[in-house]
């Protein structure tokens, strides 16, 4: 960990498109980049795979403490298995979400986490970035996005990949998701008083971009 590296962080919601975001962020100004939420996916991959029950807290929290996974060339790995697909999938997303209500699975993670802090710069997308795990970020941007215009680019990844999709079950999958992120107990999802809401209803990806992009220069010059 390496406390002089600037991080920028990127909150939001489900399919608020905040992972391209921060990843293109991150490639621009040279940063690593942190998706926190394949951290949940990985350590629900792994309950699942071994068999623990989403509700055994304990369990799943041993598992995260020693997460044997690693990020490499946009491939994700766990136990030495190229799982990139597969953490991806709807059903493990809500597993991801389930158990991230659970206190000690939260903090079994954050060492992981705190790590990625090295190099020059660090950008880190998740739900908690800005108000948990690196409240002196430079920049805090809450990414959001109305269910409907999530849902639509949800449908319209899924139908690209071949995988039959409903607009209606998407609009309450993300629904129900967004109800259990927001209203947990430890750590919810909400923006940091000092984030910037940023909400791209009515935006494309390099829009968002850019404007992260501005955001960031207006912090530096402001140092
Ligand atoms: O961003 P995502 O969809 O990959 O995240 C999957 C789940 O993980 C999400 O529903 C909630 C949880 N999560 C979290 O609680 N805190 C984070 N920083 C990132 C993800």
């Amino acid at each position: 960990m390496n406390p002089a590296c600037i991080v920028i962080t990127i909150d939001g919601p489900t399919a608020s498109g905040k992972g391209t975001v921060a990843h293109r962020v991150a490639k621009h100004l040279g940063f690593q980049y942190l998706d926190s939420g394949a951290l949940y996916r990985l350590t629900a991959l792994m309950a699942i795979s071994k068999g623990v029950s989403l509700q055994d807290e304990a369990g799943i929290a041993a598992l995260a403490r020693t997460l044997p996974c690693q990020f490499q060339h946009g491939h994700v790995l766990l136990d030495g298995q190229d799982v990139t697909d597969a953490v991806r999938a709807e059903q493990i997303g809500v597993a991801a979400s389930q158990i991230a209500v659970l206190p000690q699975v939260r903090q079994a993670l954050v060492e992981l986490q705190v790590s990625f802090r090295n190099g020059v710069g660090l950008v880190a997308d998740g739900r908690d970035m800005g108000t948990v795990i690196f409240p002196d970020a430079r920049l805090k941007v809450f990414l959001t996005a109305s269910a409907e215009a999530r849902a639509g680019r949800r449908y319209k990844q899924l139908i690209e990949k071949g995988i039959a999709a409903n607009m209606e079950d998407l609009v309450k999958d993300l629904t129900e998701r967004d109800a259990r992120d927001s209203s947990r107990a430890t750590a919810p999802l909400k923006p940091a008083p000092d984030a910037i809401i940023l909400d791209t209803s009515e935006m494309n990806a390099e829009q968002a971009v850019q404007q992260v992009l501005e955001w960031y220069a207006e912090a530096q010059r402001a140092m």
